[in-house]
């Protein structure tokens, strides 16, 4: 089945280039902002930069959802679902959903003007929400990534 081939290919590259990009805005971009930069730089700095992540984002969480959703079609892996030993798979489900809904859904409706009026009044603190918020969202999909590798070859 190549096309499954394929899709796991696809499937990984997405994961690793969204990811990777959630775990340098929680590690590298986030800290930066809240040590060195005075704070309504930072928030513009943050913007500029998570503008143009979301907007790679958006295409990453389409082809991982699509890749996922492909190979579980393929592979007929629907009664994982109905299994708890399968809790990764019920993980990566969760996790792209949290993703999704956040770049597609909250973010257009709310979340950026939810950001950008309490970013006005208090810049630190906002900073301080946003970083624990991608660090909660980092370790829920790093477990995730190693769960679902440890359950297909472990
Ligand atoms: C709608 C969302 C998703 C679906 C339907 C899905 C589905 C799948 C399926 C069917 C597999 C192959 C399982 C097997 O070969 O037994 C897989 C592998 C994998 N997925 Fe997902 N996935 C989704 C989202 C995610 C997310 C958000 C992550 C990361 C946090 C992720 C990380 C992985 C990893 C690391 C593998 C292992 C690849 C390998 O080593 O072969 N997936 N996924």
């Amino acid at each position: 089945m190549p096309d499954a081939e394929i899709a796991r290919a696809l499937h990984v590259v997405a994961i690793v280039l969204w990811i990777g990009g959630v775990g340098f805005v929680t590690l590298c971009l986030l800290p930066y902002c809240r040590a060195e930069v005075p704070p309504a730089v930072a928030i513009a700095t943050f913007e500029a930069m998570e503008r143009r992540f979301a907007a790679l984002a958006r295409y990453l969480i389409l082809v991982g959802g699509g890749s996922g959703l492909w190979m579980v079609s393929r592979y007929q892996l629907w009664e994982r679902f109905g299994a708890p030993g399968f809790w990764w798979m019920h993980a990566m489900v969760a996790v792209w959903l949290i993703f999704f809904v956040s770049v597609f859904i909250a973010e257009p409706l709310f979340l950026h003007r939810w950001f950008s009026r309490r970013a006005a009044l208090d810049p630190v603190g906002t900073l301080r929400a946003i970083w624990y918020l991608h660090l909660i969202l980092l370790t829920v999909s790093v477990v995730t990534a190693f769960g679902a590798v440890w359950g297909v070859h472990g």
